[in-house]
């Protein structure tokens, strides 16, 4: 009799241990799933902030390729580039490149440009700068980032892709150089790779 119950409490243990477990597993794969659609809700809004949804017919989740080129976009590591088509004819393409040389380290962007080598708009993904100095190249803090949308490396000639302070035509900010001469560097790299590698980008 004794044995029976012993037998039936631990069958029990079991039973609830395994379920509590699989529960747990479950809620976890659940939350997983639900935090990768939001961060991919959130990418996409980021990306037609730049190329409006209407300009596209394709998802740019599955139409994505990886590139390589550490000078040109400032890291070694591949880099997605996510096509923009629309009846299966390239519109644009938005690369995400680092900028190695930030103030604080490596900043992360946006960079669109369409087909014909203009840039459709540029966004800061992450970056470590100063609250108050470096941070005016977030939209959220300055339109600084929008001054870029419809530029093409015609558009300023290539030796004016530099900041005001080292001749080019771009703002600094008052006191902090160094992060939007970083960025101004990343977008112009990030056009040099684009003319190079269009073709390659939409194969
Ligand atoms: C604590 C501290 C934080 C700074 N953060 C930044 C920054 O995020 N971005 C930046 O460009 N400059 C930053 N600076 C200023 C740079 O050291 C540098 O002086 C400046 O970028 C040069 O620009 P200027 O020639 O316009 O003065 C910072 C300076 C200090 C002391």
């Amino acid at each position: 009799m004794l044995i029976q119950k012993m037998l039936h409490s631990a069958g029990m243990l079991t039973l609830s241990a395994l379920l509590g477990g699989g529960l747990v597993a479950f809620s976890f794969e659940v939350t997983d799933q639900q935090i990768q659609a939001n961060q991919r809700a959130a990418l996409l809004r980021g990306l037609n902030e730049i190329l409006p949804a209407e300009r596209y017919d394709n998802d740019l989740f599955t139409d994505l390729s990886y590139v390589q080129n550490q000078t040109l976009l400032g890291t070694e590591k591949p880099v997605i580039v996510y096509r923009a088509r629309k009846a299966g004819h390239p519109v644009a393409a938005i690369l995400t490149p680092s900028a190695p040389d930030g103030y604080n380290g490596e900043i992360r962007l946006l960079v669109g440009i369409n087909y014909q080598g203009q840039l459709e708009g540029v966004r800061i993904v992450s970056h470590q700068e100063t609250p108050g100095l470096g941070d005016w190249i977030e939209l959220r803090r300055s339109k600084w980032i929008l001054n870029f949308k419809d530029r093409s490396l015609q558009n300023p000639l290539s030796n004016q892709w530099l900041v005001k302070r080292d001749g080019g035509i771009f703002d600094q900010f008052t006191g902090a150089t160094i992060t939007p001469r970083a960025v101004v560097k990343a977008v112009k790299n990030s056009l040099l790779f684009f003319q190079s590698y269009r073709d390659q980008i939409f194969k």
